[in-house]
């Protein structure tokens, strides 16, 4: 140190050294800035700082103003004038809707549950993909709040679930692989929405698109999380990734089985191969979980060793195989029926840690 300050002290008269100097150190912070930090904070457009959420408003507010046009062929496209947004939701668990309330009141929605919006062209795609098992309960929850959410949005989009065959371990990164390989054979989407089916977003800011260059984190903000990021590279929840997002890191891996540790793993591929992770700020990114989910479901401070560095290359989509057992309309969703093969033993029995691996519960 005392070296270099010395002989720097002594060239410091000469300007073209000083030059040098200045953008060394600009080229060093930037670099720094780059390396440090995967992530970065992502607020634009004018988000207030405060969002009073003592006053919500019902989702299917006025929503019927959204009625085909009789004459289609002077139908426009969809534009910021004709949003309705209301901003934060009533959102309550008291009363589970039946399929039968969910269709009658959102008369638009198509068989598989897609949506057009009738009165204007939609200029965004969006496939929402919801690993699923035995959460029927939930499911009616999310299907109740998520359609009307999304046509507010004035969105082109359908509710992809892609359920689990058998009662092995569950494998939600698998699962929604299955879904994006599904899905983009459906249609050229622009944003793939990675959706568990437990969590209700509480305003309708929070638009369901994908920004250009980075994956963005949608659930940035979760009840049972105390509304707060439960640390800094969170990924799980609810996630908006771009087809090309998505296939630049290989996909999520597909060896999680019932285990802690994917949406890490889901984290690290996008700071390896040079993205970043962008969030629907905090007072928008809100989301109530159905029936409170258990702490468990998110992974807190203790997590598994990653060696994704060593394995996303050769574990994601281009490993991706499953036997299709089904793929049906549904009024309110496509059913996808995936046999994702059992867990290899190996991977029961933990690994690195011998046996006494813990089950988390999803
Ligand atoms: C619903 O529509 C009516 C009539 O256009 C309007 O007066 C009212 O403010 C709207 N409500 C909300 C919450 O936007
Ligand atoms: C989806 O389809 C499978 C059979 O193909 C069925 O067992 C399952 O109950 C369906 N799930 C839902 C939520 O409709
Ligand atoms: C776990 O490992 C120990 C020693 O490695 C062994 O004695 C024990 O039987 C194992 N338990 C199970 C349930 O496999």
């Amino acid at each position: 140190m005392a070296f270099w300050r010395k002989s720097t002290l002594s060239r410091i008269e000469n300007p073209c050294f000083l030059i040098f100097l200045i953008i060394f150190q600009a080229i060093f912070i930037l670099l720094l800035y780059r390396g440090s930090s995967s992530v970065v904070l992502q607020d634009h457009l004018d988000i207030p700082n405060q969002v009073d959420y003592s006053k919500t408003e019902d989702v299917y507010t006025n929503l019927s103003l959204y009625a085909p046009v009789l004459d289609k062929t002077t139908m426009r496209y969809c534009t910021s004038d004709t949003v309705m947004n209301v901003g934060p939701l009533t959102i309550t668990f008291d009363i589970l809707p039946s399929e039968r309330t969910i269709i009658d009141k959102n008369p638009y929605v198509q068989s598989g549950g897609c949506y057009s919006p009738p009165h204007c062209l939609a200029s965004y795609k969006t496939a929402v993909i919801v690993p699923h098992r035995n959460r029927e309960r939930q499911l009616h929850h999310f299907l109740y709040y998520l359609h009307p959410f999304l046509q507010r949005q004035q969105l082109y989009y359908c509710i992809y679930l892609i359920h689990q065959d058998g009662s092995g371990p569950f494998n939600r990164a698998k699962l929604l692989n299955v879904g994006v390989r599904e899905a983009l054979k459906d249609d050229d989407w622009d944003c793939l929405l990675l959706h568990n089916v437990d969590l209700i977003p509480e305003n309708d800011y929070n638009v369901y698109i994908c920004e250009e260059y980075y994956p963005k984190l949608m659930s940035s903000a979760i009840d049972v999380l105390d509304y707060s990021l439960p640390y800094w590279t969170f990924f799980g929840g609810v996630t908006a990734l771009t087809p090309e997002h998505y296939m630049k890191i290989n996909g999520f891996p597909n060896t999680y089985w019932d285990r802690d540790g994917e949406n890490d793993d889901i984290a690290k591929r996008i700071q390896i191969v040079g993205m970043k992770i962008v969030r629907t700020p905090l007072v928008i990114g809100r989301y109530k979980t159905v029936d409170g989910t258990q702490l468990s479901d998110f992974p807190q401070e203790i997590r598994p060793q990653l060696h994704t560095r060593e394995t996303w290359k050769d574990d994601g989509m281009n490993s991706l195989d499953f036997k299709l057992l089904a793929k049906k309309k549904y009024p309110l969703y496509m059913n996808i029926t995936v046999d994702i093969g059992a867990a290899p033993m190996i991977s029961l029995q933990g690994k690195k840690e011998g046996n006494k691996t813990s089950f988390g519960n999803l």
